[in-house]
């Protein structure tokens, strides 16, 4: 009877949708299953057959009935735009990654070129660059952002979004280039960065926690040169000249023979010999003693923990060291050099040769001591030697991903490796796209990752993807400060034109900003539910008289890749735009005139100011050969000038730069804008509070 009346409504065309109440009758058991299946499947709207269940699992959504409940709660979700519902760490595991061996197939990587970490993760060999050599390069994207603000702008959810959006929906050839996050902030304040909502890395607690433990390597390389640093001071201050060359060079076999790491130290000197017995006694003496000045240490010792207690510590307390105390810090490790050197390098050859040049301290005549003084960098290369390796993932919607390097952004020039961009651009062909991200804001992140990384690459961008959000702006025109845990007040969740107006001075000079170096720019207006329409137009039409060449609202965190087809059409038309790339300036300029340009034309200062300890470094970098190194400007993000309170666009400062320091092996000088943290600290309720595992299931819970 029931299925002759299911049949019938089945057929009675007057009738588009029906359920099945259930349960169907409890004292004369029926068959459940047969009964929801008899239901034509195109007036399901319970989703209950067999073909609208297999359609939503497979994720064909455009295609069947969700079950109204389940929708109902991610309507819900989506509506109220409150996260806690819904960490990412649900969303991404709501999606069965494609085997990562099939999405190496399907992107060009022949299988001896892959290496796999699991089912997820593989490691991409560079001998695909050299395969892939003739092969012309893809668009490059780059994706930066307004000056930041606490409420948070999402570009690495724009990244993902555009490149979903681009992929699945445009149907282009793609790739994501992006960072690999710290673990500190993961388990501190920030939480990961593998994109977030429906625009994300996945499996992202394998993105970010230890990954292919590249970090690991890192701060292994980094505690090594540590190590061997305050070593060789101890050695050198208790031992005469001659028993240290005797210990340098010890005898094996009857004879003493040099490394080859002491003969090019020995080269160094300007010794041309290769037999130990014919050295002087004053080559002895210049070759055995480095003789480092404690005070010119620069190498610190690194953790990948947000731990505050490190800042400021005392080494060598026990008696063993006989006094030879220090004080000493930790960084954590992504601020290491070597993170910087693995950003910037472009070959095994390359990183090799960086990681020797890398200077740790000024012995006490003004020379700079080397980790290949040190003897340290074969070492080196060797515990790097995976790591310089890009790691393939995905995103939700299955498109490759490389996650590679990510230097500490307030020291460093922050972002992906340019190795895995350079694969990733022959990989996609001449007619497709590389998103990669330069984070923080436009005047930290996307300068420095022209100014640096394309000098270092030789690669050009076609299109900027400039992020900008309603409510960052509010705050840039004066909206009200926000505290963690608090409802927002109203200026952000209510229409405010005025304010969103007045803070359109920091997207306008960040628009300029992307025009000194002539690449076309594209504004992403990120959109939250209480935005209203009026706002997020006032913002695009802006941006494009202030010259940007399109502006575009998206909605990829909510709604992944289907959020950003319009800012996925834009970035195509703008790829096709004339650019004409410059650099904003000539490295062989002295330092001060470097710097000074950066501060006046992209941060909007009057005039620099050198305080005595910079004064210094100018002039001991300049007289060590280190003057025409690229600049790496350590300022907050907070603010495009040195003082994180000032919001919008100030103007009328004088920029005080406090003092200079050298990443001679990744290759530039960053000064130093203020203080600046190097370590960040726990707050009192860190994120790991919420970080768990089931144990029956082995999940992780409670992950951004
Ligand atoms: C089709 O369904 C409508 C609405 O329930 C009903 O009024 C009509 O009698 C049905 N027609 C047939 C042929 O069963
Ligand atoms: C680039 O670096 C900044 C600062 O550390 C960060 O906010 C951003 O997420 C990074 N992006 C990528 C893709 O590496």
């Amino acid at each position: 009877e029931v299925l002759q009346s299911i049949r019938e409504v089945n057929e009675n065309s007057s009738v588009h949708g029906f359920i099945v109440q259930l349960p169907l009758d409890s004292i004369h058991r029926i068959d459940t299953e047969k009964v929801t299946n008899a239901v034509a499947p195109e007036k399901d709207v319970d989703g209950l057959t067999s073909i609208n269940a297999g359609k939503l699992a497979r994720g064909d959504l455009g295609d069947c009935f969700i079950p109204c409940t389940p929708n109902g709660c991610m309507e819900l979700i989506r509506q109220t735009g409150w996260r806690h519902v819904l960490y990412d760490i649900d969303i991404s595991r709501s999606c069965v990654p494609k085997c990562i061996d099939r999405l190496a197939r399907e992107i060009g990587l022949l299988s001896n070129e892959v290496e796999l970490y699991g089912k997820t993760k593989a490691k991409v060999h560079l001998e695909a660059i050299d395969r892939l050599r003739i092969q012309p390069d893809g668009k490059y994207v780059v994706v930066t952002g307004i000056t930041p603000t606490p409420l948070g702008e999402g570009k690495s959810t724009t990244t993902i979004g555009l490149v979903q959006a681009l992929g699945a929906h445009l149907n282009n050839n793609v790739f994501a280039c992006v960072r690999q996050p710290s673990q500190g902030p993961t388990f501190g304040i920030k939480g990961g960065a593998a994109g977030g909502g429906y625009s994300q890395v996945i499996p992202m607690e394998e993105f970010n926690l230890h990954l292919t433990g590249d970090i690991h390597a890192i701060t292994a390389a980094n505690n090594l040169v540590a190590a061997a640093i305050d070593a060789r001071i101890f050695h050198e201050a208790t031992q005469s000249d001659k028993a240290l060359f005797n210990r340098l060079v010890p005898l094996s076999g009857g004879h003493r023979t040099f490394s080859p790491v002491q003969i090019n130290r020995l080269k160094k000197l300007g010794i041309e010999k290769s037999d130990p017995s014919t050295l002087t006694e004053e080559e002895i003496t210049r070759f055995a003693r480095l003789d480092i000045d404690p005070e010119s240490i620069t190498w610190q010792r690194v953790l990948d923990t947000n731990d505050r207690f490190l800042r400021k510590i005392t080494i060598g307390q026990s008696p063993t060291e006989k006094g030879y105390t220090r004080t000493a810090q930790f960084d954590i490790t992504v601020a290491s050099e070597i993170m910087a050197v693995l950003a910037l390098t472009s070959s095994l050859e390359d990183m090799k040769h960086r990681l020797a040049k890398m200077v740790v301290a000024t012995s006490r005549n003004g020379e700079p001591v080397t980790t290949e003084d040190l003897g340290v960098c074969g070492a080196l290369t060797v515990l790097m030697r995976d790591a310089i390796k890009p790691n393939l993932m995905q995103t939700l919607e299955g498109n490759p991903v490389f996650v590679h390097a990510g230097p500490f952004a307030n020291i460093a020039h922050g972002n992906s490796s340019i190795l895995a961009d350079k694969i990733a651009l022959k990989l996609v062909g001449p007619e497709g796209f590389v998103v990669t991200e330069a984070g923080f804001g436009a005047d930290i992140g996307m300068e420095k990752f022209f100014n640096i990384k394309c000098r270092y690459s030789g690669l050009r961008p076609h299109v900027v993807v400039l992020v900008a959000t309603v409510r960052a702006l509010k705050m840039h025109g004066g909206g009200p400060s926000v505290t963690a845990g608090m409802p927002l007040p109203k200026e952000y969740t209510e229409e405010n034109l005025e304010l969103v107006e007045k803070g359109f001075c920091n997207l306008r000079k960040q628009v300029e900003n992307t025009k000194h170096f002539g690449v076309p720019v594209v504004v992403a207006v990120n959109a939250f539910k209480t935005d209203t329409e009026a706002e997020l137009q006032l913002i695009c039409k802006l941006a494009k008289e202030a010259g940007a060449f399109d502006a575009v609202q998206c909605t990829h965190w909510a709604d992944g890749g289907a959020g950003a087809v319009e800012l996925g059409k834009a970035v195509q038309k703008a790829a096709e735009a004339p650019s004409n790339f410059r650099f904003l300036y000539d490295t062989e300029l002295p330092v001060v005139d470097k710097i000074r340009i950066i501060a006046q034309k992209i941060y909007g200062a009057d005039e620099i100011e050198l305080l005595p300890e910079a004064q210094h470094k100018v002039h001991l970098y300049t007289k060590q050969g280190f003057g025409n190194l690229p600049i790496c400007m350590a300022k907050t993000h907070l603010s495009l000038s040195h003082d994180a309170e000032k919001k919008g666009a100030p103007t009328g400062f004088v920029l005080p730069v406090r003092d200079i320091r050298a990443s001679v092996g990744a290759g530039f000088l960053y000064p130093l804008v203020g203080t600046m943290p190097t370590i960040p600290g726990l707050p009192t309720r860190p994120c790991f509070y919420d970080i768990d595992l089931e144990p029956e299931t082995g999940e992780v819970i409670g992950l951004f």
